[in-house]
């Protein structure tokens, strides 16, 4: 197997946030074996010490960082961890996330500060935390460019009935994206927004029964993506040549209608 250190992104550090699961989790470890050293978050740390134990086996470097990414002073300090641990931030994928579907009528209003308080703010506050080093990152070798990554998804392109706050809550996080990238991108800090369609993780199961029943009827007969798909096209934009910023990617299964 190549040796990790090699890779493109050597010399480089990442930190990923939600990667105890799903996508963040593949994005990590497909980061690390491109050479990056990773800082892994998110609260539950045995899935994390797992993820950095898999990392190192195969022959990359990682670093488990707890952190519940709604509290500001969380966010910021699993960014100073990491720049304590590896010395600088140059990548940054901030894709905590979660997905509360149902009626906008009557909802549990709890569901909605949920969603906007981790979807939308938990990654403005990670971003927040990250630019100084980023922009910093971005002035040195070896890529003198500096990556922040959104997991936005089809839901922050396209309203849905039944998605309402989880809409609500990528759409603003995709006017953040799309406000900074204008800010910094001639510092050579690039902002990309991904947006999966259905990907096979836990992020459904996370429902009240009934929604679990409608989102499993309406992708019926749909072959999802794998979180690697996804892992892959975070791979693809980070590891871009300096010159080219892929600003939005949008990824569905090709069985995927809307
Ligand atoms: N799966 C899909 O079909 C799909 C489609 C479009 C977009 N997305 C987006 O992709 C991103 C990743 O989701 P996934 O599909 O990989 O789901 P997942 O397997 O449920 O992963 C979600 C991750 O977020 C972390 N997380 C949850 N609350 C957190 C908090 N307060 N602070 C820090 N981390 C927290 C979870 O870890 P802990 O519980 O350990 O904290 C977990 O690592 C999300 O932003 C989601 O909206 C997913």
């Amino acid at each position: 197997m190549a040796n990790p250190l090699d890779g493109p992104l050597a010399g480089t550090v990442a930190l990923v946030t939600g990667a105890s699961s799903g996508i963040g989790e593949q994005t990590a470890a497909t980061l690390a074996g491109l050479g990056a050293e990773v800082a892994v978050a998110a609260r539950r740390v045995d899935r994390l010490d797992a993820l950095v134990k898999r990392i190192e086996d195969a022959g990359g470097r990682a670093v488990a960082v707890e952190a519940d990414v709604t509290d500001e002073v969380q966010a910021r300090a699993a960014v100073t961890a990491t720049v304590d641990r590896f010395g600088r931030l140059d990548t940054v994928v901030a894709n905590a996330g979660v997905m509360l579907l149902g009626p906008l009528v009557d909802a549990d209003t709890g569901e909605w500060r949920r969603m906007i308080e981790l979807n939308t703010l938990g990654a403005m506050y990670t971003a927040h935390a990250a630019l100084p080093h980023l922009l910093a990152a971005a002035e040195r070798e070896p890529r003198r460019v500096a990556d922040l990554v959104i997991t936005s998804s089809v839901a922050g392109r396209r309203v849905r009935h039944g998605s309402g706050a989880y809409n609500a809550s990528k759409f603003a996080v995709g006017a953040f994206a799309e406000a900074l990238r204008m800010e910094v991108t001639q510092r050579f800090v690039r902002v990309s927004l991904i947006e999966p369609g259905a990907v096979a993780t836990e992020l459904a199961s996370h429902n009240r029964p009934e929604v679990r029943e409608a989102i499993a009827s309406r992708f019926d007969g749909v072959e999802r993506l794998a979180a690697d798909d996804i892992a892959r096209t975070i791979a693809f934009v980070v590891t871009s040549p300096r010159h080219m910023a892929v600003n939005e990617v949008l990824v569905r299964p090709t069985s995927q209608q809307e």
